[in-house]
């Protein structure tokens, strides 16, 4: 494997895009791990592609005021590392001010109603910051196609909506969530974990595996076999504190009603400790 081509600034990379082919785009945040290279495994897959590019950049715009931006991982030498095993041919690591050069933008996406729902409703304005960058990379690195992780339901499903509603010329292609032998979603954010709270966060995939046990007796079925085990996790040391558990329509992330039926996707998000965490199954009732 040759090392991938880094590069910092716009210019360069629209340099080397101009005689680069046919790119499919995996975009990150950094700190890679296992979930990212299943997406690159993934673009490399695609036969009408020349060559898989990865976007590594912590994007101000999609934190809250509370939350871990200064604290997110990063480790961009690793990062390349990983790059290089996986095949990929160019990172692109812009800084902030690169990426925003005259400050926090004034014109953004709106997620719309869609933004407001689940994880927009926790982590008000989340949505526009995803979505505002995630245009600006296809603007800056024009891919063909663009790799997200299934494990960020909402957000497939927005950026989805995001190239459908703005006629973006990506292709969007989804990949199934990567788990660790314990079942555990994999995350960047896995890493804030002691082994105690690693304990108590296992509760998100008991209970998303209890739910899809019971898909047979429907909507309430499954809603309550999540419950039941989300719900014990309340008394774990330390404890699982449940911030939404809801059964939902994969397009418009709206809850279903209790007798419906077709495909929906069940999203949960908690934290243990001061971690936040989500995960999600697809279920068809
Ligand atoms: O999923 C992520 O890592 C980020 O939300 C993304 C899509 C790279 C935008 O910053």
């Amino acid at each position: 494997m040759s090392q991938p081509r880094l590069f910092t600034t716009r210019a360069e990379v629209t340099h080397a895009r101009s005689d680069a082919g046919r790119v499919a785009l995996v975009p990150t945040m950094g700190a890679l791990h296992e979930g990212h290279r299943a997406l690159m495994a993934r673009a490399r897959q695609r036969e009408d592609v020349d060559s898989v590019w990865v976007s590594v950049f912590v994007n101000p715009l999609q934190f809250g005021p509370t939350e871990d931006f200064d604290r997110y991982p990063r480790d961009l030498d690793a990062d390349l590392a990983v790059c290089e095993e996986e095949g990929v041919s160019a990172v692109f690591a812009p800084s902030t001010t690169e990426m925003y050069p005259l400050g926090r933008p004034m014109v953004t996406v709106r997620a719309g109603a869609m933004g407001d729902l689940l994880e927009g409703e926790s982590r008000p304005g989340f949505f526009d910051g995803v979505l505002t960058v995630v245009t600006k990379l296809f603007a800056i690195l024009t891919p063909d196609i663009a790799v997200f992780g299934e494990k960020d339901a909402q957000q497939l499903a927005m950026v989805r909506r995001l190239v459908a509603d703005l006629s973006l010329p990506p292709e969007i292609l989804g990949v199934p969530t990567r788990r660790d032998s314990d079942g555990l979603a994999i995350s960047s954010r896995n890493v804030y974990l002691s082994t105690a709270e690693r304990h108590t966060a296992l509760r998100l995939s008991q209970g998303l595996r209890a739910a899809e046990a019971a898909r047979a007796g429907g909507a309430g079925a499954v809603r309550k076999a999540a419950h039941q085990e989300l719900d014990a996790g309340t008394s774990d040391h330390p404890p699982l504190r449940l911030d939404y558990l809801a059964l939902v329509d994969p397009d418009t992330f709206s809850e279903v009603e209790d007798g419906y039926s077709g495909p929906a996707v069940l999203a949960v998000a908690a934290w243990v400790g001061t971690t936040r965490l989500i995960d999600n199954v697809r279920v068809t009732l």
